[in-house]
């Protein structure tokens, strides 16, 4: 299947850290813009983008328990969700920025229905599943590896939900799901299972 380079993030908004943050709030609506290749940029780098180079590995937006980086994104675009972006299902690959087709229809009812029917997983341009490889976390850190997975997790969410505030987009973090059912709808590899939903479109 295809793959869809993103543009350059834009990285001088005008909205400051504390601003976006005074803004913060799970919005659970979104108006009739679609998601352009730019705001999926801004909000795949947010997440997982590749920052900088530290000792010949890769560093990315988020921080990460021992730079182990068990998450993987997938993003599940509706068929009226994006501007310049097919629907269907990408999956994000940090270094190259860019997304790979995996599916060329959307799966958005049945995330919908694993997500016990909310209409703001429903009605979003776009959905961002956060993935995670657990056992990657956990080879390193037995004992505590399982949550700092969650705790990763948590991190791309809120740098998603800022990101969003910066730039006219708004998102809701969604964590009541059916683990298996989302797995099986994103027909995710065996070491993959979903830790959250963002789903995330333009304001109203
Ligand atoms: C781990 C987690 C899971 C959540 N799951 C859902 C969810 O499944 N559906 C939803 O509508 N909101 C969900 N939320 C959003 C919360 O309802 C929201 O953060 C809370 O009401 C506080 O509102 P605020 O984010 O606007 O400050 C979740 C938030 C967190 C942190």
């Amino acid at each position: 299947m295809s793959s869809i380079t993103l543009p350059e993030p834009e990285l001088d908004g005008t909205v400051s850290v504390d601003r976006a943050i005074a803004w913060r709030a799970s919005r659970r609506s979104f108006g009739a813009a679609p998601v352009s290749r730019e705001d999926a940029s801004r909000v795949l780098w947010a997440a997982q983008g590749v920052t900088h180079t530290r000792d010949g590995i890769e560093m990315r937006a988020a921080p990460s328990a021992g730079a182990t980086y068990p998450l993987t994104l997938f993003l599940d675009v509706g068929p009226d969700g994006a501007k310049a972006l097919p629907p269907g299902v990408f999956r994000y690959d940090p270094p190259s920025h860019s997304l790979e087709r995996i599916r060329d229809t959307s799966v958005r009812s049945a995330l919908t229905s694993g997500a016990g029917g909310q209409a703001v997983v429903r009605d979003a341009p776009a959905v961002l599943v956060v993935t995670a490889d657990f056992e990657r976390t956990r080879r390193e850190y037995p004992d505590h590896g399982t949550r700092y997975v969650y705790m990763e997790a948590g991190h791309v969410a809120e740098n998603v939900q800022l990101v969003c505030e910066a730039h006219d987009l708004c998102t809701c973090p969604v964590g009541a799901f059916s683990d298996e059912s989302v797995k099986r709808t994103l027909d995710l590899p065996a070491e993959l299972d979903p830790v959250y939903l963002l789903p995330f479109g333009h304001r109203r």
